[in-house]
């Protein structure tokens, strides 16, 4: 059977490190004996120049259709002003496909411990999977604007709160069972919903996982100061957006760090969590790593085959360990060739 996946390579250095996680499915397909059919698709500021949508009706059609979705990178000061955003496709796209779930994971690998800005023995254990919702809060609430007010609504009903919870709880029973749900109760009444909502939900369903809430000022501190004792962070659309750019700096370079944003079926979205970074597009020296490891994620997640993600990470893990390194790792590998070395060493 050819899983069929709909590619959005976008903007920047989207389309480099899509073609990577292509070069190194090639390798999962031969050792697997998997088939893959990848369908391209215009999406975001390249999608906004060739027909003026970032996410033209074809390309979204074309994603409900799929196993899954693997994307590149949106956006870029190219469009900044313009009437329509990259950015406004990446949105369309989650709504769209009902994507209410975002897991980040965030991790160090030993031989990289000296690239994180706090000191080794702070990120030494670090293992974090930030589980974001997705399709709510503030950046799907109604929008107003005058001429000297502007508001945003920040509305979270029971069951969308309910949903995303059951995926933190549930991956973090695969980990070490443990979630720290983080809002801002003392203030927001959507956090005060959230707070009970996740509390009643622990109480029923997941009495095995461990249950902490932490308000996000304080949980943002903690991140930095002892980022080793958390497990899976459960948190709502802005707070995630902002802590997982966080977390991401703990690894070293936000060139490594992967996603899945996944809804109620199979299908999911991919993507690196690093930006467009339009400075180094064209260049090949891009780090792929990030859009591999969502390679990885897609094959476990969309795919049904979580022993070829096993193979994907455990050649990202070989080729680190051997000092395969890009440009923002100190090293001198290019984008391409970072991602062959990854794929030789594809191993069943
Ligand atoms: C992310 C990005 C997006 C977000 C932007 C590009 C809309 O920052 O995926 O974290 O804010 O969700
Ligand atoms: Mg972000």
């Amino acid at each position: 059977m050819s899983h069929n996946i709909v590619v959005l390579p976008g903007d920047g250095v989207g389309p480099e490190v899509a073609e990577a996680a292509l070069t190194v499915l090639a390798a999962i397909a031969a050792a697997f004996d998997l088939s893959f059919e990848f369908d391209e698709h215009a999406f975001g500021g390249a999608a906004i120049d060739a027909c003026g949508d970032p996410l033209p009706g074809q390309t979204l059609a074309a994603c409900k259709a799929a196993d899954a979705v693997f994307l590149g990178a949106v956006g870029g000061p190219k469009w900044d002003g313009g009437k329509q955003r990259p950015e406004a496709g990446l949105l369309g796209l989650r709504a769209g496909l009902n994507l209410f779930a975002n897991l980040r994971p965030v991790d160090v690998h030993p031989a990289l411990v000296d690239y994180s800005p706090l000191r080794p023995e702070r990120v030494s254990d670090v293992d974090i999977l930030i589980v974001r919702e997705l399709t709510g809060g503030l950046y799907f609430g109604e929008k107003k604007r005058t001429n000297d007010t502007a508001s945003d609504l920040c509305q979270y009903s029971k069951f969308e709160i309910i949903r995303v919870a059951r995926v933190a709880f549930e991956a973090a029973r695969g980990r070490k069972s443990h979630v720290t749900s983080i809002d801002k109760a003392n203030v927001l009444e959507t956090s005060r919903l959230w707070r009970e909502t996740v509390t009643a939900l622990q109480a029923k369903e997941f009495p095995d996982v461990a249950l902490r809430h932490e308000l996000v000022d304080s949980a943002a501190m903690k991140l930095i100061t002892s980022p080793g004792s958390y497990d899976v962070v459960l948190t709502e659309n802005l707070f995630g957006d902002i802590l997982s750019d966080e977390c991401s700096v703990l690894s070293g370079s936000i060139g490594l760090l992967g996603s899945a944003s996944l809804g109620a079926g199979r299908q999911g979205l991919y993507e690196p969590i690093h930006g467009s970074a339009p400075d180094i597009a064209g260049q090949n020296i891009a780090n792929p790593v990030g859009a591999i490891a969502s390679a990885a994620m897609m094959l476990r997640h969309s795919l049904n085959a979580p022993e070829a993600a096993k193979a994907i990470e455990a050649a990202i893990y070989s080729a680190l360990q051997s000092g395969a390194r890009t440009r923002d790792l100190g090293g001198d590998l290019g984008c391409t060739q970072m991602a062959e070395d990854i794929a030789r060493r594809i191993a069943r």
